[in-house]
């Protein structure tokens, strides 16, 4: 279980008890004011690469608690552009603060960053790999949206090569009894290594290029950005962006559930079409919400107070 001196640096971490402790925690954090809770505390936020929510929620979470927060800032600003090493500069940032928060765009960086920080260290996103503290809220809102997240049928749709919170959210309903569908352009398609990962655990899942053909099956439909900044080559990107535009006549015309759900880890660019963000069918945003009673969750459970 998630405990004082733990990272949260992988979903592949947490099984599934693991992962409905947090959402529980999660739960009593929204319903109550726990002010008070991380009082002396230090959460440092270190991020390399732009964010608005991760970044935000993480210190609202903190200060809720009572907790101090201190911010890298931005990095242009910092003592990697005189060169300074990762390792080192976590070392320092570690003798500072009692957890770090860590957005960095090496896969693998949060691992590394937990090997020496000595201190509890929460990926907030490792390049195109994981960002399991969007994992939580994720599954929070879906328990919250849906009221359970066992026997749905979840649709990711977008950049599933880059999407790291598609890495990570669908190695977490692999937890869960799930059916799990996956839409993009072939050269955006999920990564080999989590298909044989849903694989191995028996997930009943399908890929296709076709949205209107899988829409009225889905439960959840999880949108994402095409994440330019990602792509070595600027001609891919012009290819294939704007490859999906969800709007409520595309809704209409394929007769989705009532009950379907939208979200998307945001922000977004044109593949939401913002007539749909006063429709029952809009969650995005009490999505983004849900990240402060995550975040507090386990910023407290890591800090031993829970
Ligand atoms: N969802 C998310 O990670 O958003 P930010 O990049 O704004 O933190």
């Amino acid at each position: 279980m998630l405990g004082q001196g733990g990272s949260v640096t992988s979903i592949r971490d947490f099984d599934r008890d693991e992962i409905v402790n947090v959402l529980a925690v999660a739960g009593k954090m929204e319903a109550g004011d726990h002010y008070g809770l991380l009082q002396g505390k230090v959460l440092a936020i270190m991020f390399l690469e732009p964010s608005t929510r991760t970044r935000l929620s993480f210190a609202s979470a903190m200060m809720k608690l009572g907790g101090q927060v201190l911010d890298f800032g931005d990095v242009e600003h910092s003592s990697f552009k005189k060169g300074e090493s990762l390792s080192d500069a976590i070392r320092i940032v570690a003798g500072y603060c009692d957890v770090i928060a860590l957005r960095h765009p090496w896969e693998g960086a949060a691992r590394l960053a937990a090997q020496i920080a000595g201190r509890p260290v929460i990926n907030a996103g490792d390049g195109a790999n994981q960002h399991p503290t969007q994992t939580f809220l994720d599954l929070y809102t879906i328990q919250k949206v849906c009221g359970r997240i066992d026997g749905l049928t979840v649709g990711f749709v977008g950049d599933l090569k880059y999407g790291r919170t598609v890495h990570s959210l669908a190695t977490a309903l692999s937890r869960f009894d799930c059916r799990q569908v996956f839409v993009s352009p072939p050269s955006l398609s999920v990564p080999q290594g989590l298909l044989k990962e849903l694989e191995e655990a028996g997930v009943e899942h399908e890929q296709s290029e076709d949205l209107r053909g899988l829409l009225s099956s889905l439960d959840i439909l999880y949108c994402t950005r095409i994440q330019q900044e990602r792509f070595a080559d600027s001609m891919e990107y012009e290819r294939v962006k704007g490859a999906y535009r969800i709007g409520p006549r595309l809704l209409a015309e394929c007769g989705v559930k009532d009950g379907l759900r939208i979200m998307h880890p945001l922000p977004r660019l044109d593949e939401l079409s913002p007539a749909l963000d006063e429709t029952p069918f809009a969650v995005y945003f009490e999505q983004a919400r849900n990240g402060v009673p995550v975040r507090q969750a386990i910023l407290a459970m890591v800090l031993g107070k829970v």
